[in-house]
Protein backbone atom coordinates (compact mmCIF):
# COMPACT_ATOMS: atom_id res chain seq x y z
CA UNK A 1 0.00 0.00 0.00
CA UNK A 2 1.64 3.26 -1.12
CA UNK A 3 0.14 5.94 0.89
CA UNK A 4 0.46 9.92 0.34
CA UNK A 5 2.76 9.95 3.70
CA UNK A 6 4.39 7.51 2.03
CA UNK A 7 4.92 9.30 -1.32
CA UNK A 8 5.29 12.42 0.47
CA UNK A 9 8.84 10.51 2.46
CA UNK A 10 9.77 9.39 -1.07
CA UNK A 11 10.42 12.73 -2.55
CA UNK A 12 11.83 14.18 0.46
CA UNK A 13 14.99 15.11 -0.96
CA UNK A 14 15.69 11.39 -1.70
CA UNK A 15 18.19 11.91 -4.90
CA UNK A 16 20.87 13.39 -2.35
CA UNK A 17 20.48 10.53 0.25
CA UNK A 18 21.83 8.40 -2.56
CA UNK A 19 24.62 10.98 -3.75
CA UNK A 20 28.25 10.28 -3.48
CA UNK A 21 29.44 9.72 -0.37
CA UNK A 22 31.10 13.03 -0.17
CA UNK A 23 28.13 14.79 -1.13
CA UNK A 24 25.21 12.19 0.61
CA UNK A 25 22.96 13.17 3.13
CA UNK A 26 20.94 10.63 5.77
CA UNK A 27 17.55 9.39 4.57
CA UNK A 28 14.65 11.14 6.11
CA UNK A 29 14.03 10.06 9.17
CA UNK A 30 10.18 9.31 8.76
CA UNK A 31 11.59 5.85 7.39
CA UNK A 32 12.79 4.95 10.52
CA UNK A 33 9.91 5.88 12.37
CA UNK A 34 6.35 5.92 10.01
CA UNK A 35 4.46 2.84 10.84
CA UNK A 36 2.83 3.76 7.22
CA UNK A 37 6.56 3.34 5.70
CA UNK A 38 6.91 0.25 7.28
CA UNK A 39 3.84 -0.96 6.06
CA UNK A 40 5.22 0.33 2.64
CA UNK A 41 8.21 -1.63 2.94
CA UNK A 42 6.70 -5.07 3.73
CA UNK A 43 5.77 -4.87 0.18
CA UNK A 44 9.05 -3.03 -1.43
CA UNK A 45 11.39 -4.67 0.71
CA UNK A 46 10.35 -8.18 2.34
CA UNK A 47 8.27 -9.40 -0.03
CA UNK A 48 11.10 -9.34 -2.68
CA UNK A 49 14.31 -9.91 -1.11
CA UNK A 50 16.51 -12.94 0.24
CA UNK A 51 15.85 -13.56 3.79
CA UNK A 52 18.38 -15.04 5.81
CA UNK A 53 16.72 -16.87 8.59
CA UNK A 54 19.45 -19.39 10.13
CA UNK A 55 21.71 -21.59 10.05
CA UNK A 56 20.89 -25.29 8.29
CA UNK A 57 22.81 -27.04 11.34
CA UNK A 58 19.83 -25.71 13.54
CA UNK A 59 18.04 -28.03 12.00
CA UNK A 60 20.24 -31.00 10.68
CA UNK A 61 17.47 -34.12 10.79
CA UNK A 62 14.44 -35.30 8.81
CA UNK A 63 11.47 -33.09 10.44
CA UNK A 64 13.66 -30.28 12.36
CA UNK A 65 11.88 -27.05 11.98
CA UNK A 66 12.36 -22.97 13.36
CA UNK A 67 9.65 -20.87 13.08
CA UNK A 68 10.79 -17.32 12.52
CA UNK A 69 8.11 -14.43 11.72
CA UNK A 70 8.79 -11.40 8.66
CA UNK A 71 7.12 -8.52 9.05
CA UNK A 72 3.47 -10.32 10.32
CA UNK A 73 3.90 -13.13 7.89
CA UNK A 74 4.70 -16.56 10.29
CA UNK A 75 6.69 -18.94 8.62
CA UNK A 76 8.15 -22.20 9.38
CA UNK A 77 11.29 -23.66 8.31
CA UNK A 78 11.58 -27.47 8.30
CA UNK A 79 13.54 -30.60 6.71
CA UNK A 80 11.30 -32.58 4.81
CA UNK A 81 11.75 -36.19 4.18
CA UNK A 82 14.04 -35.69 1.29
CA UNK A 83 16.70 -33.90 3.36
CA UNK A 84 16.00 -30.81 1.92
CA UNK A 85 15.08 -27.69 4.19
CA UNK A 86 11.52 -26.15 3.02
CA UNK A 87 10.56 -22.85 4.17
CA UNK A 88 6.37 -22.31 3.89
CA UNK A 89 3.91 -20.14 5.84
CA UNK A 90 2.57 -21.80 8.70
CA UNK A 91 -0.93 -19.83 8.55
CA UNK A 92 -3.31 -23.25 8.65
CA UNK A 93 -5.53 -22.79 5.50
CA UNK A 94 -8.57 -23.54 7.20
CA UNK A 95 -9.34 -20.64 9.93
CA UNK A 96 -5.95 -19.18 10.19
CA UNK A 97 -4.67 -20.42 13.34
CA UNK A 98 -0.39 -20.50 13.56
CA UNK A 99 -0.12 -24.64 12.84
CA UNK A 100 3.26 -24.20 14.98
CA UNK A 101 1.78 -22.12 18.08
CA UNK A 102 0.82 -24.68 20.96
CA UNK A 103 -2.44 -25.77 21.38
CA UNK A 104 -2.11 -24.88 24.98
CA UNK A 105 -0.83 -21.55 27.16
CA UNK A 106 -1.05 -21.31 30.89
CA UNK A 107 -2.33 -18.05 31.99
CA UNK A 108 0.64 -15.86 32.65
CA UNK A 109 1.47 -16.64 28.97
CA UNK A 110 -2.30 -15.73 27.82
CA UNK A 111 -0.71 -11.81 27.31
CA UNK A 112 1.96 -10.16 25.40
CA UNK A 113 3.33 -12.27 22.00
CA UNK A 114 3.34 -15.63 20.83
CA UNK A 115 7.47 -17.25 20.96
CA UNK A 116 8.81 -18.04 18.19
CA UNK A 117 9.47 -22.45 18.34
CA UNK A 118 11.84 -25.30 17.34
CA UNK A 119 12.04 -28.94 17.64
CA UNK A 120 11.09 -31.57 15.31
CA UNK A 121 7.82 -32.44 14.15
CA UNK A 122 8.18 -36.18 12.38
CA UNK A 123 6.90 -36.20 8.77
CA UNK A 124 3.65 -34.23 9.91
CA UNK A 125 2.67 -30.43 10.70
CA UNK A 126 -0.37 -30.57 12.78
CA UNK A 127 -2.75 -27.63 13.34
CA UNK A 128 -3.65 -27.68 17.34
CA UNK A 129 -7.05 -26.09 16.75
CA UNK A 130 -9.04 -28.86 14.66
CA UNK A 131 -6.39 -31.07 14.02
CA UNK A 132 -5.86 -30.66 9.75
CA UNK A 133 -2.48 -32.25 9.42
CA UNK A 134 -0.11 -31.37 6.47
CA UNK A 135 2.87 -32.90 5.28
CA UNK A 136 6.59 -31.48 5.49
CA UNK A 137 6.18 -30.19 1.55
CA UNK A 138 2.71 -28.18 3.05
CA UNK A 139 0.56 -30.49 0.99
CA UNK A 140 -3.05 -30.83 3.35
CA UNK A 141 -2.90 -34.87 3.95
CA UNK A 142 -5.91 -34.61 6.85
CA UNK A 143 -8.72 -32.85 7.68
CA UNK A 144 -10.91 -34.35 9.95
CA UNK A 145 -14.80 -34.15 8.91
CA UNK A 146 -14.70 -32.34 5.85
CA UNK A 147 -16.73 -35.19 4.18
CA UNK A 148 -20.46 -33.16 3.78
CA UNK A 149 -18.67 -30.04 3.34
CA UNK A 150 -19.35 -29.23 -0.40
CA UNK A 151 -16.74 -29.19 -3.12
CA UNK A 152 -14.04 -29.81 -0.68
CA UNK A 153 -10.23 -31.21 -1.92
CA UNK A 154 -7.66 -31.81 0.57
CA UNK A 155 -5.50 -32.32 -2.00
CA UNK A 156 -6.32 -28.33 -3.44
CA UNK A 157 -4.83 -27.41 -0.19
CA UNK A 158 -1.72 -26.50 0.59
CA UNK A 159 0.38 -24.18 2.90
CA UNK A 160 2.03 -21.15 0.18
CA UNK A 161 5.28 -22.18 0.27
CA UNK A 162 8.52 -19.83 -0.35
CA UNK A 163 11.55 -20.07 -2.33
CA UNK A 164 14.84 -21.14 -0.53
CA UNK A 165 18.45 -21.00 -0.88
CA UNK A 166 21.52 -21.81 1.19
CA UNK A 167 24.59 -19.95 1.07
CA UNK A 168 27.33 -20.60 3.01
CA UNK A 169 25.10 -22.95 5.11
CA UNK A 170 23.30 -19.58 5.73
CA UNK A 171 19.03 -20.52 4.98
CA UNK A 172 17.47 -17.47 2.79
CA UNK A 173 14.01 -17.54 2.28
CA UNK A 174 11.92 -15.24 -0.17
CA UNK A 175 8.47 -14.68 -0.92
CA UNK A 176 8.46 -14.04 -4.54
CA UNK A 177 8.54 -17.09 -6.52
CA UNK A 178 10.07 -15.58 -9.55
CA UNK A 179 12.97 -13.82 -7.58
CA UNK A 180 16.50 -14.28 -9.01
CA UNK A 181 18.94 -16.26 -7.57
CA UNK A 182 20.87 -15.00 -4.24
CA UNK A 183 24.51 -16.41 -5.04
CA UNK A 184 25.43 -14.38 -7.87
CA UNK A 185 24.43 -11.31 -5.76
CA UNK A 186 26.38 -12.58 -2.93
CA UNK A 187 29.88 -12.50 -4.72
CA UNK A 188 31.74 -10.42 -3.04
CA UNK A 189 31.49 -12.05 0.49
CA UNK A 190 31.74 -15.28 -1.52
CA UNK A 191 35.50 -14.46 -2.92
CA UNK A 192 36.23 -12.66 0.20
CA UNK A 193 35.79 -15.26 3.00
CA UNK A 194 36.38 -17.93 0.66
CA UNK A 195 38.57 -19.35 2.78
CA UNK A 196 36.88 -19.26 6.48
CA UNK A 197 34.75 -22.61 4.56
CA UNK A 198 31.41 -21.09 6.34
CA UNK A 199 29.37 -24.31 4.75
CA UNK A 200 31.73 -26.01 7.23
CA UNK A 201 31.19 -24.38 10.41
CA UNK A 202 28.75 -24.48 13.20
CA UNK A 203 26.73 -22.40 14.87
CA UNK A 204 27.29 -21.94 18.91
CA UNK A 205 25.80 -19.79 21.24
CA UNK A 206 22.69 -19.35 19.94
CA UNK A 207 20.61 -16.50 21.08
CA UNK A 208 17.56 -14.55 21.10
CA UNK A 209 17.36 -10.64 22.16
CA UNK A 210 13.18 -10.13 22.04
CA UNK A 211 11.69 -6.65 21.34
CA UNK A 212 14.91 -4.29 20.99
CA UNK A 213 13.25 -0.55 20.24
CA UNK A 214 14.97 0.84 17.16
CA UNK A 215 13.96 0.12 13.73
CA UNK A 216 15.55 -2.66 11.40
CA UNK A 217 17.97 -0.28 9.62
CA UNK A 218 20.05 1.73 12.58
CA UNK A 219 20.66 -1.84 13.14
CA UNK A 220 22.25 -2.77 9.93
CA UNK A 221 23.64 0.81 9.76
CA UNK A 222 25.40 0.50 13.05
CA UNK A 223 27.18 -3.02 11.91
CA UNK A 224 28.43 -1.76 8.44
CA UNK A 225 29.88 1.75 9.54
CA UNK A 226 33.66 2.08 11.22
CA UNK A 227 33.33 5.51 12.03
CA UNK A 228 31.86 4.81 15.46
CA UNK A 229 34.79 1.65 16.19
CA UNK A 230 37.38 4.35 17.41
CA UNK A 231 35.06 6.11 18.84
CA UNK A 232 31.70 4.92 21.04
CA UNK A 233 33.84 1.53 20.87
CA UNK A 234 37.18 3.01 22.38
CA UNK A 235 39.45 1.51 23.00
CA UNK A 236 38.03 -2.10 22.42
CA UNK A 237 37.60 -2.05 18.80
CA UNK A 238 41.82 -0.76 18.33
CA UNK A 239 42.46 -3.71 16.41
CA UNK A 240 40.27 -3.06 13.20
CA UNK A 241 40.75 1.00 13.64
CA UNK A 242 38.47 2.91 11.27
CA UNK A 243 41.49 5.19 10.20
CA UNK A 244 42.10 1.89 8.55
CA UNK A 245 39.42 1.24 6.77
CA UNK A 246 39.42 -0.13 2.89
CA UNK A 247 36.92 1.38 0.92
CA UNK A 248 34.54 -1.20 -0.94
CA UNK A 249 32.30 -0.42 -3.68
CA UNK A 250 28.99 -2.20 -4.42
CA UNK A 251 26.76 -1.69 -6.56
CA UNK A 252 22.62 -2.08 -5.44
CA UNK A 253 21.54 -5.00 -7.33
CA UNK A 254 24.05 -7.00 -4.95
CA UNK A 255 22.59 -8.90 -1.92
CA UNK A 256 25.77 -7.74 0.70
CA UNK A 257 27.40 -4.48 1.79
CA UNK A 258 30.59 -5.09 2.56
CA UNK A 259 32.94 -3.08 5.26
CA UNK A 260 36.62 -3.86 5.71
CA UNK A 261 39.12 -2.77 8.06
CA UNK A 262 43.10 -3.75 8.41
CA UNK A 263 43.78 -5.09 11.36
CA UNK A 264 47.04 -4.23 13.80
CA UNK A 265 47.56 -7.89 14.17
CA UNK A 266 46.33 -11.82 12.80
CA UNK A 267 44.55 -12.76 15.61
CA UNK A 268 42.60 -10.32 15.81
CA UNK A 269 39.17 -10.73 18.38
CA UNK A 270 36.74 -8.43 19.80
CA UNK A 271 37.07 -8.81 23.10
CA UNK A 272 38.93 -7.00 26.38
CA UNK A 273 42.60 -8.76 25.13
CA UNK A 274 42.19 -7.97 21.26
CA UNK A 275 43.31 -11.16 20.46
CA UNK A 276 41.33 -14.46 19.60
CA UNK A 277 40.74 -17.24 22.65
CA UNK A 278 41.24 -20.17 20.17
CA UNK A 279 43.68 -20.21 16.96
CA UNK A 280 43.64 -18.37 13.81
CA UNK A 281 41.59 -20.64 11.96
CA UNK A 282 43.85 -23.19 9.77
CA UNK A 283 42.52 -22.03 6.47
CA UNK A 284 42.91 -18.38 6.34
CA UNK A 285 46.35 -16.94 5.16
CA UNK A 286 47.70 -14.00 6.13
CA UNK A 287 45.69 -11.76 3.53
CA UNK A 288 42.64 -12.96 5.05
CA UNK A 289 43.45 -11.62 8.72
CA UNK A 290 44.73 -8.51 7.49
CA UNK A 291 41.48 -7.47 7.09
CA UNK A 292 38.33 -7.46 9.51
CA UNK A 293 35.27 -7.92 7.86
CA UNK A 294 32.03 -6.34 8.61
CA UNK A 295 28.51 -6.82 6.35
CA UNK A 296 25.21 -6.73 5.92
CA UNK A 297 22.67 -9.06 3.62
CA UNK A 298 19.94 -6.96 3.80
CA UNK A 299 16.83 -6.81 4.85
CA UNK A 300 18.14 -9.36 8.15
CA UNK A 301 21.61 -10.74 7.96
CA UNK A 302 24.73 -9.23 8.90
CA UNK A 303 28.08 -10.31 10.43
CA UNK A 304 31.84 -9.77 11.62
CA UNK A 305 34.49 -11.37 11.62
CA UNK A 306 37.31 -12.32 14.07
CA UNK A 307 40.29 -14.54 13.09
CA UNK A 308 39.03 -17.37 15.06
CA UNK A 309 35.05 -17.19 14.72
CA UNK A 310 32.54 -15.33 12.79
CA UNK A 311 29.13 -13.71 14.51
CA UNK A 312 26.40 -13.07 12.92
CA UNK A 313 23.35 -11.30 13.87
CA UNK A 314 19.39 -11.76 12.32
CA UNK A 315 17.72 -8.24 12.12
CA UNK A 316 13.86 -9.60 12.64
CA UNK A 317 11.99 -6.38 12.57
CA UNK A 318 8.63 -6.63 14.04
CA UNK A 319 6.80 -2.85 13.20
CA UNK A 320 8.80 0.14 12.50
CA UNK A 321 10.52 0.71 15.97
CA UNK A 322 10.91 -2.97 17.11
CA UNK A 323 12.89 -5.74 16.29
CA UNK A 324 14.38 -8.77 17.71
CA UNK A 325 18.10 -9.85 17.20
CA UNK A 326 18.94 -13.49 16.70
CA UNK A 327 22.60 -14.12 17.40
CA UNK A 328 24.74 -16.87 16.99
CA UNK A 329 28.64 -17.60 16.31
CA UNK A 330 30.13 -19.83 13.85
CA UNK A 331 33.69 -21.84 14.46
CA UNK A 332 34.90 -24.72 12.49
CA UNK A 333 33.09 -28.35 13.35
CA UNK A 334 36.37 -29.80 14.36
CA UNK A 335 37.03 -27.36 16.68
CA UNK A 336 33.58 -28.15 18.72
CA UNK A 337 34.54 -31.36 20.11
CA UNK A 338 37.99 -30.14 21.44
CA UNK A 339 38.84 -30.25 24.80
CA UNK A 340 37.58 -27.19 27.31
CA UNK A 341 35.40 -25.81 24.17
CA UNK A 342 32.47 -24.71 26.15
CA UNK A 343 34.71 -22.92 28.65
CA UNK A 344 36.65 -20.80 26.20
CA UNK A 345 34.12 -20.11 23.73
CA UNK A 346 32.06 -18.75 27.25
CA UNK A 347 34.72 -16.27 27.77
CA UNK A 348 35.25 -15.61 24.31
CA UNK A 349 31.43 -14.27 23.86
CA UNK A 350 31.84 -12.65 27.33
CA UNK A 351 34.27 -10.40 25.86
CA UNK A 352 31.80 -9.07 23.39
CA UNK A 353 29.53 -7.74 26.09
CA UNK A 354 31.22 -4.36 25.98
CA UNK A 355 30.83 -3.81 22.59
CA UNK A 356 27.64 -4.52 22.59
CA UNK A 357 26.13 -2.59 25.46
CA UNK A 358 28.24 0.30 24.15
CA UNK A 359 25.90 -1.15 20.70
CA UNK A 360 22.60 -1.08 21.89
CA UNK A 361 23.16 2.19 23.77
CA UNK A 362 23.50 4.05 20.34
CA UNK A 363 21.25 2.18 18.57
CA UNK A 364 18.37 2.60 21.18
CA UNK A 365 19.48 6.14 21.85
CA UNK A 366 19.14 7.12 17.80
CA UNK A 367 16.12 6.08 17.05
CA UNK A 368 15.09 8.45 19.91
CA UNK A 369 16.67 11.36 18.62
CA UNK A 370 14.94 10.20 15.11
CA UNK A 371 11.23 10.72 16.22
CA UNK A 372 12.57 14.34 17.53
CA UNK A 373 11.19 17.15 15.16
CA UNK A 374 14.68 18.44 15.40
CA UNK A 375 16.34 14.99 13.60
CA UNK A 376 18.38 16.22 10.76
CA UNK A 377 19.83 15.32 7.70
CA UNK A 378 23.03 14.31 8.70
CA UNK A 379 26.28 14.45 6.48
CA UNK A 380 28.46 11.41 6.52
CA UNK A 381 32.12 11.18 6.83
CA UNK A 382 33.96 8.89 4.46
CA UNK A 383 33.99 6.36 7.41
CA UNK A 384 30.83 6.03 6.83
CA UNK A 385 30.84 4.95 3.24
CA UNK A 386 28.86 2.08 3.24
CA UNK A 387 25.31 4.02 4.70
CA UNK A 388 25.13 5.89 1.34
CA UNK A 389 25.69 3.04 -0.22
CA UNK A 390 22.92 0.66 1.85
CA UNK A 391 20.41 4.25 0.96
CA UNK A 392 20.95 3.42 -2.60
CA UNK A 393 20.26 -0.28 -1.85
CA UNK A 394 17.17 0.89 -0.23
CA UNK A 395 15.70 3.53 -2.78
CA UNK A 396 16.38 1.41 -5.71
CA UNK A 397 14.05 -0.83 -3.98
CA UNK A 398 11.83 2.14 -2.71
CA UNK A 399 11.45 3.44 -6.06
CA UNK A 400 10.77 0.40 -8.08
CA UNK A 401 7.94 -0.66 -5.88
CA UNK A 402 6.68 2.94 -6.44
CA UNK A 403 6.96 2.25 -10.55
CA UNK A 404 4.92 -0.80 -9.95
CA UNK A 405 1.95 0.96 -8.22
FE1 LIG B 1 29.50 -0.91 16.97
Amino acid sequence: MITDAVRAILEDRIDETIADPTRAITLPPAVYTDPEFFEFEKDSIFMREWICVGRQEEIPERGDYLTVTIADEPLVIVRDETGQIRAMSSVCQHRSMVITDPGFLPEDKWYGEMSESSGNCGMQLRCPYHFWVYDLRGQLVGAPEMRRTEGFDRREIRLPNLKVEIWNGFIFVNFDLDAAPLAPRMWQATEYLENWHLEDMAVVDLGRLENLPWNWKVMLENVIEIYHADRLHLPIHEMAPASKMLLTPSSEDDAIILSRAETTHADYSFNATMKALFPVIDTLTEADTSVAYFGIAPPTMSFGTSADSLLYLLTIPKSVDKIDLVYGTLFPKKLLETRRFKEVQALSSSGLNDLMEQDVAATKSVQRGLKSRFAPRGRYSWQEEPIPHFNRWLVKRYRSALEMV
